[in-house]
C-alpha cells in the first residue's frame, strides 16, 4: 500500500501517528487539510511530504471553481504558499509545490480544466517516480551491506517516509531481497520515536531481523565493534554535501567517524538544494515542547517544565562516506560530484 495517493477525487494517506498500533487511513478533501496533515505529521518523511504537497496542489486545482486561467493560477499560488509553510526543513515539499506551480504557469494552457488535468498527472508522476527512484537507490546501496553485518539506522526512511519502498531503509530492504543475511539496529529516535514505531513496524512486516535500541546506545554498540555500517536519510542536502536530517543524526555521524564506521545518507536528488552553499543555511524546524515532555500523551515531566525540541540537525559533509542517490553513490569532493548527480549524470 502506498503512503499517500489520489483516491476518488481526493487525497488518501496512512495515518502515521497511529502506527504501530493501528493501520488507519485518512481522507483529505481540501488543501488546508493536506497542509495540516503535514504539520501534525499524519504524513512525514521528506519524499512523502513532497508527494503529498504535489497531490495537495492537484486537489486545490480540482476544488477550485475558477473560470479563468488567471484566477486559477492565483488560487494555486496561495495553495503553494500554504503547503510550503507547513514544515520548513525538508526541501522536497517546496520542490514539489514549486514544480506543480511552474507546470501550471508555463504550460500555455487555455482553460482551467487543462491545468487541472496537467497537475493531477504531474502529481501522479512524482509519486510513481519516487517509488522507482527508491528501488534504484536500494539496488545501488545494497552493495554496501555484507553478509553478517550489523547496520545502524536512524529515524524512519522506509515506505512510510516515501511513497513506497524507502531510501535508507530501502537499501536495507533491497539487500534483504537479494538474500543477504544481516541484522539491523534501529535507533528509537526520540522524541517522536519514528525508529521504534515506524521502522520497526516496517521491518516486522518484511521479516528483516532488527532490534530497537535507545538512541543513547548507538555509541556503545559501535565501540564494541558490532556495527559495520550506518545508514540515514536526508531532508535537505546543501551544495557542499552538508545535510539536515532527523535530530540525532549528527551524533551518529560523529560516533561513526570516531569508530571508523562507514556513514552514508541515502536520498533522491530532489532532496538536494543547490541554492544553499552550506548546511548553515538550512532552516531547522523547532516543534512544540509537549512532544518532549509528553511523547504521544504519556507525560514524563509536568507540562509547565521547560524543554526545547529541534526536529532536525545538520551533519557536516566531512562525516559522510558518500551520498547514495538514484544516479549513483556521490563521493567527495561533494561540491563537484553532487552537482553532477543532480544534473542527471551517473556518478
Ligand atoms: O520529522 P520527520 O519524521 O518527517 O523526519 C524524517 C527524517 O528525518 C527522515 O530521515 C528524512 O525525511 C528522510 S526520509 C526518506
Amino acid at each position: 500500500m502506498r503512503t499517500v495517493y489520489w483516491h476518488q477525487q481526493h487525497v488518501r494517506m496512512i495515518d502515521q501517528r497511529r502506527i504501530p498500533w493501528e493501520l488507519a487511513l485518512v481522507d483529505l478533501y481540501d488543501v488546508a487539510a493536506v497542509a495540516e496533515s503535514i504539520r501534525d505529521m499524519t504524513v512525514r518523511g521528506a519524499p512523502a511530504i513532497g508527494a503529498t504537497a504535489a497531490f495537495g496542489m492537484a486537489l486545490a486545482a480540482q476544488n477550485s471553481s475558477a473560470q479563468t486561467v488567471q484566477a486559477l493560477l492565483a488560487e494555486l499560488a496561495t495553495a503553494a504558499d500554504l503547503l510550503k509553510a507547513s514544515r520548513p526543513t525538508a526541501v522536497n515539499l517546496a520542490w514539489a509545490a514549486d514544480k506543480l506551480m511552474a507546470i501550471a504557469q508555463n504550460g500555455n494552457f487555455s482553460t482551467p480544466d487543462e491545468i487541472r488535468n496537467a497537475l493531477l498527472q504531474a502529481a501522479q508522476q512524482i509519486a510513481d517516480e519516487d517509488v522507482e527512484i527508491n528501488q534504484r537507490m536500494g539496488k545501488i546501496g545494497a552493495t554496501l551491506i555484507h553478509e553478517n553485518d550489523t547496520v545502524l539506522h536512524h529515524c524512519n526512511t522506509g515506505a512510510l517516509a516515501t511513497v513506497d519502498y524507502g531510501t535508507a531503509l530501502g537499501v536495507i530492504r533491497a539487500a534483504f531481497e537479494q538474500g543477504k543475511k544481516f541484522h539491523v539496529l534501529l535507533d528509537e529516535t526520540r522524541p517522536r520515536l519514528q525508529g521504534a514505531r515506524l521502522s520497526a513496524w516496517e521491518l516486522e512486516q518484511l521479516n528483516i531481523p532488527y532490534d530497537i535500541i535507545p538512541d543513547t546506545a548507538a555509541g556503545f554498540y559501535m565501540r564494541r565493534g558490532e556495527i559495520k555500517l550506518a545508514l540515514v536519510g536526508a531532508d535537505r542536502i546543501a551544495a557542499n554535501g552538508d545535510f539536515a536530517n532527523k535530530i540525532g543524526t549528527y551524533q551518529v555521524a560523529v560516533l561513526a567517524k570516531e569508530n571508523g564506521i562507514p556513514f552514508y545518507t541515502v536520498a533522491p536528488t530532489s532532496t538536494v538544494d543547490l541554492s544553499l552553499a552550506s548546511g548553515d543555511d538550512i532552516p531547522i524546524e523547532e516543534r512544540d515542547k509537549s512532544e518532549v515532555l509528553a511523547p504521544f500523551g504519556g507525560a514524563i515531566a509536568p507540562a509547565h517544565f521547560n524543554a526545547r525540541n529541534p526536529a532536525f540537525d545538520v551533519t557536516p559533509a566531512n562525516y559522510l562516506s558518500g551520498i547514495i542517490t538514484e544516479n549513483g553513490i556521490v563521493r567527495p569532493p561533494f561540491d563537484v560530484n553532487l552537482r553532477r548527480a543532480v544534473m542527471g549524470e551517473q556518478v
